[in-house]
């Protein structure tokens, strides 16, 4: 097919965006992403900080416009996300003890209960663990201890009973310390009920990134029967270098059949969160890059 979302889809995945929803009014952002893509998500308009600025009082505006964006257009919604450490609102991070737990679990019933039936999976937990496969020393893990995760997937399961429940996380680009700990606490869950159905690799990379047991660390988990999702895909450079890495994400996805996706962090170099590094696939004027040949190619 032409575009990366019709040629994702005759394969059975989707090919996403993170989205902005200040920058829907832009021609060129809307035309883009209307012609190229079948799935998105907020760039930070679902995080907790946005969601819930002051406790117990929720604010969706962004997010609802995204929602309903993409209800319009036809496209999946995968929401980003219920826990992390970073982007908490004040009010959170001076919390301690069970007033942290009751305000994490607060939360995510308020935003999964909010979108419920709309969101086709949920990051429940981000970036919880270190390189050496550590947990992070969070105010969530300091606080709460190792049961925080578990926890917050219980929560999101009983919210939205649709969605699928992601463990999400960067650094896990290959079979390494940091995806060994996250296996790990895969096949703890599942043997001990706790609800989760997909692991999300963020895949930030450079074109200089060592992929060599990229599909292999996919196909791992695959394995263990949850889905997953490259779901924040960028990779620093330009011309056949960055090419070649998209191109071997997308393929690696594609041939692991539990992968069901694959989101780039943004549309266009201009509004990159790593934006000097001109990391997607249209450049600031929305012009197709090598990069967007070489993935449309491997789809
Ligand atoms: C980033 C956004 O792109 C920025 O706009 C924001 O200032 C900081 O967060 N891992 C994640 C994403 O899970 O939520 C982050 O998004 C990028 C790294």
């Amino acid at each position: 097919a032409e575009t990366l979302g019709a040629s994702a889809a005759e394969n059975g995945r989707y090919f996403g965006a993170a989205i902005a929803p200040n920058f829907l009014g832009e021609q060129a952002y809307a035309d883009t992403l209307n012609a190229e893509f079948n799935s998105i998500v907020a760039e930070n308009a679902m995080k907790w900080d946005a969601t819930e600025p002051a406790q117990g009082q929720f604010n969706f505006s962004g997010g609802d416009e995204l929602v309903a964006y993409a209800e319009e257009h036809g496209m999946a919604v995968r929401g980003h996300t219920l826990v992390w450490h970073a982007q908490q609102p004040a009010w959170a991070q001076g919390l301690t003890g069970q007033a942290l737990h009751d305000a994490m679990t607060g939360h995510i019933e308020g935003v999964a209960s909010h979108y419920q039936g709309k969101i086709s999976s949920w990051d429940v937990v981000n970036e919880a663990f270190e390189w050496d496969g550590s947990r992070r020393q969070s105010n969530l893990q300091i606080q709460l201890g190792d049961g925080w995760i578990e926890d917050a997937f219980r929560a999101a399961e009983a919210a939205d009973p649709d969605a699928k429940l992601c463990y999400n996380d960067y650094g896990t680009d290959g079979v390494n310390a940091k995806s060994d700990a996250i296996y790990d606490m895969v096949v703890d869950f599942q043997a001990r009920g706790v609800p989760i159905d997909c692991v999300g690799f963020q895949t930030h990379l450079s074109s200089d990134s060592d992929l060599s047991s990229y599909q292999e660390n996919l196909q791992r988990f695959a394995d263990l029967g949850v889905d997953v999702e490259i779901t924040e895909l960028d990779v620093g450079g330009s011309g056949s270098a960055q090419a070649g890495v998209f191109r071997t994400v997308t393929e690696a996805c594609l041939n692991v059949d539990r992968c069901t996706g694959i989101t780039v962090w943004g549309i266009t170099d201009k509004y990159s969160w790593r934006g000097e590094e001109t990391p997607l696939l249209f450049d600031g004027n929305y012009q197709k890059k090598e990069a967007y040949t070489a993935v449309l190619e491997a789809l």
